[in-house]
């Protein structure tokens, strides 16, 4: 295989089709089913859009009250799940808490499946699957907070719509209209971007035919580095680094120097902006007036203009969300799992796409390691040279 036949990253690399979301680096627009994202999170709550992704249409009043009847029984933690959070030390990063009650989860809802393949499930219970992460997602982030903070847990509500309820149960109050819809806003935003490391790890896990809960478990995984999901977490740690606007260009100047990365800036696919970040940004804008911190207003815009003049590369939607979780009190660990509670969406309506028209994903590596060799004195056994020259029955 020529080294040119490889792409490093898989950049530019189409791996499949996909029915849920187009990105479009040449107009710097994303459709969530057709829909542009920007009319979606103006208009709509954040629970029909998940509906809008799974079932490729939104909902019409009945369908959505009907979801929404249904995934409020999934809104309280089962015991076991609380245990399983409780066990862990209190320093552990919450994207490992995330991890492991979503692991738990999925551990006692197939509990009783004899084999591996009774646990794939049919549309239906895979459906059912991805409400049940979708309605507890928040609970569990919520409990992780105030578990740090050392506060009690605080239960769900039911007659709260979803960004209200996530946010009583994670300060304790009736959150402002302001602050809710900025955060219904940020949810629909962070809800689906096609094929990203996160979500093409959810379908490579299916499509192994192996378990909705075990797909997410992985995504999981995947958007805790620093280079996709924890990036909003790391813009927070920059603007702390930085401090006040009057620094930005002197630590830039350090920072570039030293050839760092400047986290929130910078996208695989959009090169000329990210089309989220106009609608983020004017989320942003409404709490930074609500709170009244144009101290944060001054710090965002010197760091973008100068780091925009400078390298011509952009802020991603990390950029303006960081601040904004931060004006509505989330510790900064708990931003990435945030995305998580919002990319349970696109990330379950990809585990479905993926089942419902199934190839194992496996590709080839090209070899550069060394040539042949032998171990000195090694007597090579029959049985071994027989499966080498029968390599189909070797396992993969
Ligand atoms: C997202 C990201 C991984 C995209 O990477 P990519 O498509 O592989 O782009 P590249 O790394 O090839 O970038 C091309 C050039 O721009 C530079 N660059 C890209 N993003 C940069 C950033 N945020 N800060 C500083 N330089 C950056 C690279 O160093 C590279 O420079 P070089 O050609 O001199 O080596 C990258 O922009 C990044 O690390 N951003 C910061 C993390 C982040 O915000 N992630 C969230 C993504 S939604």
């Amino acid at each position: 295989m020529a080294d040119t036949d490889i792409k490093k990253g898989l950049a530019g690399v189409v791996a499949d089709v996909t029915a849920i979301s187009k990105v479009n680096p040449d107009t710097n627009s994303l459709l969530y089913r057709g829909y542009p994202v920007q009319e979606l999170a103006a208009t709509q709550p954040f629970d029909a859009v998940a509906y809008l992704l799974w079932h490729g249409e939104l909902p019409t009043d009945e369908q959505l009250a009907a979801q929404r009847a249904e995934g409020r029984q999934y809104r309280a933690l089962a015991p076991e799940v609380k245990t399983a959070i409780d066990q862990l030390p209190l320093d552990c990063h919450p994207m490992d808490e995330l991890r492991t009650a979503v692991s738990a989860i999925g551990a006692i809802d197939l509990a009783g499946k004899g084999s591996v393949l009774d646990a794939v499930g049919t549309v239906e219970e895979n459906r059912a699957r991805s409400l049940h992460l979708f309605a507890a997602l928040p609970s569990i982030v919520a409990y992780g907070q105030r578990r740090r903070q050392h506060l009690e847990p605080i239960a769900p509500r039911e007659e709260l719509d979803y960004s209200s309820n996530f946010l009583w149960m994670t300060f304790g109050e009736e959150p402002d209209p302001v602050v809710v819809d900025a955060f219904n806003r940020s949810m629909i935003l962070y809800a689906e971007h096609s094929f990203n490391a996160s979500t093409f790890t959810a379908r490579v896990i299916t499509s192994t035919l192996s378990d909705l809960y075990s797909a997410v478990v992985g995504a999981i995984g995947a958007l805790k580095g620093p280079l996709h999901g924890g990036a909003n977490e790391a813009v927070l740690h920059i603007f702390d680094e930085i401090g006040s606007a009057d620094n930005v260009v002197p630590w830039l100047d350090d920072a570039l120097a030293s050839k760092r990365k400047i986290m929130g800036f910078g996208h695989r696919v959009y090169k000329r902006g990210d089309s989220r970040v106009p609608t983020m940004k004017a989320a942003l804008d409404t709490l930074i007036d609500f709170y009244d911190r144009p101290d944060v207003l001054d710090l965002y815009s010197t760091l973008e203009a100068e780091f925009v003049g400078r390298k011509g590369i952009y802020p991603n939607l990390d950029y303006p969300s960081g601040p904004a979780y931060n004006l509505m009190g989330f510790d900064t660990l708990t931003f990435t799992p945030l995305f998580v509670a919002a990319r349970i969406t696109g990330w379950t309506a990809h585990i479905l796409e993926q089942q419902a028209s199934n190839a194992l994903i496996r590709p080839l590596s090209a070899y550069d390691g060394p040539d042949e060799r032998h171990i000195n004195g090694y007597r090579p056994d029959t049985e071994a040279i027989a499966i080498a020259e029968r390599p189909e029955e070797a396992a993969d």
